[in-house]
């Protein structure tokens, strides 16, 4: 199991101690949630950032783009040093054109669904995509309490890869801790995104171990 450590509720005036415990864990990706109070009612944070984060991590930056035409920054976020770029569903209209965008800067492409947009509407871009990012629960905040719907969506999103052999990753994000963390891994997920249960456990070291022990 693939860990991404979420760095939304952390206090940002710790910012580097926070990237450090990421550095030293055996988490895998360092995931950052981008917001612009359009696409989601909240606003985060951008590129200066980003840029300074980049400078401290030594984990591969995970971009989770909570925004409007996403496709407007593709290239400013592979500048930046972001591996992973993932855009919602409901955010882009030519949602195959902005995934070749992605991959055509070297970066992996990812594309995210809100709790209502079924995983049947990606089966005709599913083999193009990296990963498929299922959020259980509305983005825009961390710390909401976990959907259980989305288990169902992480077995039939499984499912439909599995027939179609295609290698896509299945990422799940929100109200994730070590119990819904294993019942989405259970059901299928290969990249678990957490914030709260991370960062303000009382030993945010030792709950990544226990999370990535499962
Ligand atoms: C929510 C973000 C999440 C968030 C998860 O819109 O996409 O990545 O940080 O936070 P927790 O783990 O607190 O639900
Ligand atoms: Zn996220």
């Amino acid at each position: 199991m693939v860990l991404a450590p979420s760095i939304l509720s952390v206090d940002f005036l710790r910012l580097r101690e926070i990237i450090e415990i990421i550095n030293r864990s055996e988490a895998e990706w360092l995931h950052l949630d981008v917001m612009d109070g359009v696409f989601v009612p909240n606003l985060s944070f951008g590129f200066p950032v980003i840029k300074h984060v980049a400078k401290v991590t030594t984990k591969p930056m995970d971009a989770h783009l909570m925004i409007v035409e996403p496709q407007k920054f593709i290239t400013q976020f592979r500048d930046l040093g972001v591996e992973a770029l993932t855009v919602h569903y409901e955010a882009c209209t030519h949602l195959y054109r902005a995934v070749m965008k992605i991959k055509e800067t070297g970066m992996k492409a990812g594309v995210a669904l809100n709790p209502h947009t079924p995983v049947e509407l990606l089966t005709d871009i599913l083999d193009e995509l990296d990963k498929v990012l299922i959020m259980s629960v509305n983005p825009g905040f961390g710390g909401q309490k976990f959907i259980p719907r989305a288990i169902d969506k992480v077995y039939r999103l499984k499912e439909i890869i599995n027939q179609r052999k295609s290698q896509t990753l299945i990422q799940v994000d929100g109200g994730i801790n070590l119990e819904t963390g294993k019942r989405m891994a259970d059901a299928g997920a290969d990249i678990l995104v957490a914030g709260t249960s991370i960062f303000r456990a009382e030993n945010p070291d030792e709950m990544i171990r226990q999370m990535k022990d499962g």
